[in-house]
Order: structure tokens, then C-alpha cells, then sequence
């Protein structure tokens, strides 16, 4: 009963999309475990972009069926413009393909709303969310008040739902923030259509799961986001409201540990972070434009959800190693390796500086971690392009020792390393 796991090991964008879009064609499932339309998943087919925020990678395998778990907080009007993006691509998404669990929680109008008005609020202490109304999504979930997907098939007890749902958020939109309220008619009239065309598509997610992997068949987990932006484990407040963990996998799926046959790490070569936060090996000037890339390609560092420039630096590896002992990596991939091709040298976060002392482990503490310096250790680069590579025996010499370096610092084998977002642009190592 084999259940595979992707896991963001940094903030997010590390080219989980790209990998998951690999590794799902051994895959018979693949499934969203948390996290809603923040995430941005590019997968690069030939010529083809898909450019995914909701729908799992894996829809793009016609052989595979895809989940979105409970775990996950969904936006119907995005679900259902994926759905017929996909659908003019000629991407078959019937509810023979794409499955809905009941126990995922809807993103209404008024969740984005107070997304907005709460960043608003923050001024310059802003979180800088992606605004798809997570935050107040999971904290409905959290109080008990949320609204299910399960839902979607009661058209009387949407309605209802909605009415109160809107009426107790314009309450707050208009007396703490001096908003405007939203139209609840107006609200569950689209719900309602939106159910209609989503009500084939709900399952009982971890029933389905269950059978699934009883019947040998195989799981894999998408993660969205990233370690860092995990609510328990991250840089508290500025993370996502969800578990982009391994832990958030069981809960977000309903799966048992047991069902685990490895967990796989994605790392990108060097840093990224969107968004607000600490950050002790962040780059600016020319180094950072260089990471960055223009914006020209898709894979330059532009998120995928809102277009913000990402914060850049190098590889910090003690996080990287916190990453991996916080999710139990069995190993990890590293993505965009040829961004560093042509530098002399190249830089690795080994260690921070705190009040004069020396670090060597993630301070849990985010207050700490801002005032981090970093200690890094100086690597030669390699000026040759990679791009083209397709063994890991061609990779220049300090390519290699790069990789190696990493995997030795984290204890965790580095199994594949992508030289470009082509699905053939992936080395096993
Ligand atoms: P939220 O998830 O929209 O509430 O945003 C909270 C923080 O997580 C912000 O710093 C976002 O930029 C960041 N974030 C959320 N989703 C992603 C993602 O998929 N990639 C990178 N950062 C993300």
C-alpha cells in the first residue's frame, strides 16, 4: 500500500509541480493534502505551460486520478475554472478523474474579503498573503465554523449556511474594518450554481484513499507551499495557515504512518521566499537580479500565484537539514541547479551568528532567526551550461561537489537534480 509524499523543504516555489508532474507517471493517485489556490504548480510539456493552482499536477497524466483532499481549503469558482482551462487543453477532468473530498472547507467571497482587509490592516507588519482568503478559511475551520464541501450536495443547507456565513462576516467586514458587506443572496445564487456542477466530483476522500491503497495501488501526495510556511514548524506569523508538512499529509489525507514508503524532499539550489518574514541568507543587488531572472520565463522567480518578484539568496543548508529531520526526508531532490551555472563561487549557509555565538541548528524561535547572521562556506561554481545534461557522471566536476556537499550536510541521499523545467531536463542521480 504505497503512499509517496512531495514535500516543499524550503518556502515554497521549489518546483514541486515539475516534480510531482515526474514522478506522477508511475502514480495511479495523486492527491492535494493542503493548502487551496495559494500554491502554483508550472508544468512544462514540450511547448506546453500548465500553470496549476488547485487541480493536482497529476491531472495531466491521463492515466492517473486526482484528490483533493480534506486537508484542503477550496475555492469553487477557481476549481471550476481549472476544470474547464484544462478541458479546452483537451485534459479529460470528469469526476472519473477528479475527485473532491467533502470534508475539504469552501473559500467564500467574505474569506477573501477579510484576507484583504486584515493585510490591509497589518500595514507594515503585513504578512504579505497571496489574498485567496486562506487565513480566514482555516480559521472558521479552526472555530468550528467553516463551511465543508460536503455542502455542495445539500442546495437548502448551502443556502442557509451561506446567509449566516455572510451576514456574521459583514458584521466584521463593515464594524472592524469599515468595509463594505457582501451581498449574501448574491453569494449563494453563484454557490449554488457552482454546486451543481461540482456535486459529482465530492467522495468520502479518506474512504476512497483507503480502498485505493488496500487495492495496491499507488498514492502519491502533492505538498503545496513549503516547511518554512508551516503553522507549528514555520517562521510564525509569517507562514500559510495550513500543515505543508509530513504531518499535514496524514491529517489532510486521513492515512495512517504505515501506509508511507517514502518521503521526498524538494529543495531548489538556492533560496526563495515570497512574501514577508526572516530570511538570514537573503541576496540583493546584482547577485539577486542574477538568481531572479527577468521575468521573461516562466521559471524565473515571479510567483506563480500573485507575480511578486521573490526575495532570493543562497542554499541554507541548516535549514535545509532542519527541513529534513522535521518531515523525515528518505531523500530530496534539487531543482534549478543550472540557474548557478557561471558563477566563480558560490555560497552555503552553514551556520548562524546570534549574539556572538555560533549556531548550528534552526532557532525555532523567529524572533532569534531575524537576527541571525549567516556563516557561510565559500564553494567553487562551474562555468559550464548544464542545461543539456542527462547523466550525472557529465556534470562538471563541481557541480557534483556541490550536490554532494548538500547531501552530506543534511544526511539525506540527493536522488535527482533538475537542470531545467523540461520533463526531460531530470538527472537521476
Ligand atoms: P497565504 O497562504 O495566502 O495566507 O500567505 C501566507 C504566506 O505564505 C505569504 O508569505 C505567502 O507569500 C506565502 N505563500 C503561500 N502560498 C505560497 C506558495 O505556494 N509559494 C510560496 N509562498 C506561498
Amino acid at each position: 500500500m504505497p503512499l509517496d509524499i512531495i514535500i516543499g523543504a524550503q518556502w515554497g516555489d521549489e518546483g514541486k509541480g515539475h516534480i510531482t508532474d515526474a514522478l506522477a507517471a508511475q502514480a495511479d493517485i495523486v492527491a492535494r493534502f493542503s493548502g487551496g489556490d495559494n500554491a502554483g504548480h508550472t508544468i512544462t510539456v514540450g511547448d506546453d505551460i500548465f500553470k496549476l493552482h488547485l487541480i493536482p499536477s497529476g491531472i495531466i497524466h491521463k492515466d492517473v486520478t486526482c484528490l483533493i483532499g480534506g486537508g484542503v481549503v477550496l475555492n469553487p469558482a477557481v476549481m471550476l475554472r481549472e476544470m474547464s482551462a484544462l478541458a479546452a487543453r483537451g485534459v479529460d477532468v470528469s469526476p472519473e478523474r477528479l475527485k473532491l473530498s467533502g470534508s475539504a472547507h469552501l473559500i467564500t467571497p467574505a474569506h477573501i474579503a477579510l484576507d484583504k482587509a486584515a493585510e490591509e490592516q497589518r500595514g507594515d507588519s503585513a504578512i504579505g498573503t497571496t489574498q485567496r482568503g486562506i487565513g480566514p478559511t482555516y480559521t472558521d475551520k479552526t472555530a468550528r465554523t467553516g463551511l465543508r464541501a460536503e455542502l455542495l450536495a445539500d442546495p437548502e443547507g448551502l443556502a442557509d449556511a451561506l446567509q449566516q456565513h455572510i451576514t456574521a462576516k459583514n458584521r466584521i467586514l463593515q464594524e472592524i474594518y469599515g468595509g463594505e458587506p457582501l451581498d449574501a443572496t448574491a453569494v449563494a445564487a453563484s454557490f449554488s450554481q457552482f454546486a451543481q456542477q461540482l456535486r459529482p466530483y465530492l467522495v468520502d476522500g479518506p474512504h476512497f484513499l483507503h480502498e485505493a491503497l488496500a487495492d495496491g495501488r499507488n498514492v502519491l501526495a502533492e505538498g503545496a507551499q513549503g516547511t518554512f510556511l508551516d503553522l507549528d514548524n514555520g517562521t510564525y506569523p509569517y507562514v500559510t495557515s495550513s500543515h505543508p508538512t509530513t504531518g499535514g499529509v496524514l491529517t489532510g489525507l486521513g492515512v495512517g504512518p504505515n501506509v508511507i514508503r517514502r518521503v521526498i524532499g524538494i529543495a531548489k539550489a538556492f533560496s526563495s521566499r515570497v512574501g514577508s518574514g526572516p530570511f538570514p541568507c537573503e541576496l540583493d543587488g546584482e547577485m539577486a537580479l542574477r538568481l531572479r531572472g527577468t521575468g521573461a520565463n516562466p521559471w524565473d522567480e515571479y510567483g506563480t500565484t500573485t507575480g511578486r518578484p521573490r526575495r532570493v539568496g543562497w542554499l541554507d543548508v541548516v535549514m535545509l537539514r532542519h527541513s529534513a529531520r522535521l518531515n523525515g526526508f528518505d531523500e530530496l531532490v534539487l531543482t534549478k541547479l543550472d540557474i548557478l551555472s557561471g558563477l566563480e563561487t558560490l555560497q552555503l549557509g552553514v551556520a548562524y551568528e546570534l549574539d556572538g555565538r555560533t549556531l548550528t541548528h534552526f532557532p525555532a524561535n523567529p524572533t532569534d532567526l531575524a537576527r541571525c547572521r549567516p556563516v557561510y562556506q565559500e564553494v567553487p561554481g562551474w562555468r559550464e551550461d548544464i542545461t543539456a545534461v542527462r547523466h550525472p557522471a557529465d556534470l562538471p566536476p563541481n557541480a557534483r561537489r556541490y550536490v554532494d556537499l548538500i547531501a552530506e550536510f543534511c544526511a539525506v541521499p540527493i536522488t535527482c537534480v533538475s537542470v531545467g523545467p523540461g520533463r526531460e531536463q531530470i538527472i537521476k542521480m
